[in-house]
């Protein structure tokens, strides 16, 4: 993959993250997990490109963001989108997502881990956590019957500096 500057990509984040998805893999080479996400954004925070993702505390991936300082977002083509639903609908606990998808991991040069044949790879290093509270909300009944409940609990979120940013 080539490295480039991010402020040279020209792409629509809403579609690029809402359409295309993305996998979001946190860990070590020895120990990562990934799974899909399709909500958050790009753009620019104190002074620099961010990335910014919304994670349920109960994802298994969860867990390997909070231990690391830096993940990665892989931006797949088309031809994997049954392997993002697979990586969407069932947990890094009880499955081995490497093995049951046609997905491969490689380690950037940086030492992460993220999706071998990616149109697009960010680097992601961890600046802000928050824990979204129902009172942030202005209307918290206009998304929770939808999006909450006790086995869908309030997102976190990463917000993260995009340091490094490969394509294909
Ligand atoms: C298209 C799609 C988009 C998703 N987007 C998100 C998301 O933005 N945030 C999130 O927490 N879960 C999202 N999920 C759900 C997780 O990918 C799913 O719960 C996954 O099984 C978690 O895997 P893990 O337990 O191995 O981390 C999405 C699922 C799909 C299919």
């Amino acid at each position: 993959m080539e490295k480039i500057e991010f402020s040279n990509l020209q792409l629509n984040p809403a579609e690029l993250i809402g359409k295309q998805w993305m996998l979001i893999t946190a860990g070590t080479q020895e120990s990562f997990n990934t799974m899909t996400a399709s909500w958050g954004g790009l753009g620019f925070l104190w002074n620099r490109p961010v990335a910014f993702v919304f994670v349920r505390p109960n994802r298994h991936t969860a867990k390997f963001i909070d231990e690391q300082a830096a993940f990665t977002l892989s931006f797949m083509p088309e031809k994997y989108r049954n392997d993002l639903l697979f990586c969407g609908r069932n947990s890094g606990r009880d499955v081995d997502k490497m093995a049951a998808t046609s997905l491969e991991p490689f380690t950037t040069p940086n030492g992460l881990v993220a999706m071998a044949d990616a149109d697009l790879v960010l680097e992601c290093r961890k600046m802000a956590v928050a824990t979204m509270q129902e009172a942030d909300f202005v209307n918290f009944a206009e998304v929770s019957p939808q999006w909450y409940d006790p086995t869908n609990p309030l997102h976190k979120v990463y917000i993260c500096e995009i340091t490094t940013t490969y394509v294909r």
